[in-house]
């Protein structure tokens, strides 16, 4: 379903007009709606290890955290970057306030992410308590930031692939 919005504004009119089609694509599928689902998965990942080392206390899931909380932020950045070019290149992206409100929500999450690896590199000692409040943080902007994105899609339509029923 598409949001109509209220079309009689004559702003949201005029976005309403603008071209949602994603700029990144492979044969039509939006790269950054494929890639986002790495970064999920691997802070929420990232979380469990944190939570499984508080409860055995066993180094393996400390290293286990150390790599799920590089690759959370490795592949969070990728996703972000392609993010991005869609939301400077296509107009009836960068032109609703829901796009910005995904990308604040999503650097959000990319920086508190970067901190819990760094944090994991250069002060395993400080996983508990420090790395598993910001396992918590991360997890929650996931959601806000995951929330902000699926709104994108589901109600603005943005990068949908709409054909008619033959
Ligand atoms: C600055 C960084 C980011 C920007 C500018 C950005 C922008 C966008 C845009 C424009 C869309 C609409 C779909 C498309 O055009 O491909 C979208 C969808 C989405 N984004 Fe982001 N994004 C960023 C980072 C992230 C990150 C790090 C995550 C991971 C939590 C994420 C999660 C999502 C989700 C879940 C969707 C909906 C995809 C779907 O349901 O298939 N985004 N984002």
């Amino acid at each position: 379903m598409s949001e109509s919005g209220n079309l009689d504004n004559p702003v949201e009119a005029k976005i309403s007009e603008k071209d949602v089609s994603s700029a990144v694509a492979v044969a039509g599928h939006p790269l950054h709606a494929m890639s986002v689902h790495f970064p999920i998965a691997l802070v929420i990942a990232t979380l469990g290890a944190d939570v499984f080392y508080w409860w055995s206390a066993d180094p393996f899931w400390l290293r286990a955290g150390l790599w799920s909380a590089g690759f959370a932020f490795a592949t969070g950045v990728g996703a972000g970057l392609v993010g991005t070019v869609e939301l400077l290149l296509v107009p009836g992206i960068r032109s609703r306030v829901a796009s910005w409100a995904h990308a604040v929500a999503a650097m959000m999450l990319l920086s508190v992410a970067g901190l819990n690896w760094g944090l994991r590199l250069h002060m395993p000692d400080a996983v508990l308590p420090h790395g598993l409040l910001l396992s918590l943080l991360a997890a929650g902007l996931t959601g806000l930031a995951g929330w902000h994105g699926g709104k994108l899609i589901f109600h603005h339509g943005i990068g949908l692939m709409v054909t008619p029923r033959g």
